[in-house]
């Protein structure tokens, strides 16, 4: 695997697979990799000629300074685990080589994101995010770019910027990755502590509990998230937002009638973790591969 941290040497490590149509595909990530970034580098792998992984904390998203000076970085092992996952090239800019003096352009979805993760966090957040996969975008020129299901909001945002800016990207989103107990991977898991790892169990607890109910048949959305409220309750963590929403447009549904996003974003402790799940009510209740049928079964998570 080579490791490259300018444009220019990005440019350079893949000019020769773009002259020879090979195709290119891209893995963002601000590194503290997981089996969810590592099994989008496997997808990858199996997809393209060249996989490039993109290593770089980006200021720019976050809303507190805080969560990103904590946020955990160790270059070395996510280099070690992006190769042996079948990565051929770690890009992992400095600050500097993305943002350099005088940098004055910011890409900005509007609607989207100034819901669920942007009403919580800010404006900022997502025009973070949206500059930022632009920005990476344009860099490695991708043929395909692959992001997880957990960023729901991110990958829709995503999905409109690369159709409205005409970039030339297909993107591709992959399923949520759980552990056994299912607790959505992160790479702010490694921050919790013991207890705290027992309480994050609230979320995937919370929309199972909502898939259960809307597969008994209830319908109605103030009765669906109070199911997963409840949930919640019982291990003393309360929501930043649950809601149901249309998976396209993000927009609160009243009912159940049709696929639905059910997505939640609660503190444990000092860390806040998102997950979401689709509900499909008319699809019975299909065990989820991704999970061996132990977590959310009845959802397409
Ligand atoms: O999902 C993430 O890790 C980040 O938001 C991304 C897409 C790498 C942009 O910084």
């Amino acid at each position: 695997m080579k490791s490259v941290r300018t444009v220019q040497g990005l440019r350079a490590v893949l000019g020769g697979a773009r002259r020879d149509d090979r195709a290119i595909g891209l893995v963002a990530t601000m590194g503290a990799l997981h089996e969810g970034h590592l099994s989008l580098i496997r997808h990858a792998r199996r997809q393209c000629d060249v996989v490039v992984v993109s290593l770089f904390v980006n200021p720019a998203q976050f809303n507190e300074r805080a969560d990103l000076e904590r946020y955990p970085r160790d270059e070395l092992r996510d280099s070690e685990l992006a190769e042996d996952a079948g990565a051929d090239v770690l890009f992992a800019p400095s600050v500097a080589e993305v943002y350099p003096a005088g940098f004055a352009t910011t890409v900005e979805v509007l609607g989207l994101s100034e819901r669920l993760e942007g009403a919580a966090r800010g404006a900022e957040h997502f025009r973070g995010v949206a500059t930022i996969v632009t920005k990476l975008l344009c860099m490695a020129l991708p043929d395909v770019a692959y992001f997880g299901q957990k960023d729901a909001q991110q990958v829709l945002l995503i999905r409109r910027l690369t159709t409205d800016l005409n970039l030339p990207v297909r993107i591709e989103t992959r399923p949520t990755v759980r552990e056994p107990d299912g607790l959505a991977m992160s790479s702010r898991n490694a921050l919790l502590g013991a207890a705290e790892r027992e309480r994050a169990l609230a979320l995937p607890r919370a929309l199972q509990a909502a898939c259960e109910l809307a597969d008994s048949g209830e319908r109605s959305t103030a009765a669906l998230l109070a199911a997963a409220r409840a949930e919640m309750e019982r291990l003393s963590v309360s929501a930043e937002y649950l809601a149901l929403v249309d998976p396209e447009t993000l927009e609160p549904l009243e009912r159940l009638d049709g696929e639905a996003l059910l997505a939640v974003a609660a503190r444990v402790g000092e860390v806040r973790l998102i997950d979401n799940t689709i509900l499909t009510p008319d699809v019975g209740s299909a065990p989820d591969p991704q999970n061996q049928g132990k977590v959310l079964s009845t959802c397409s998570v």
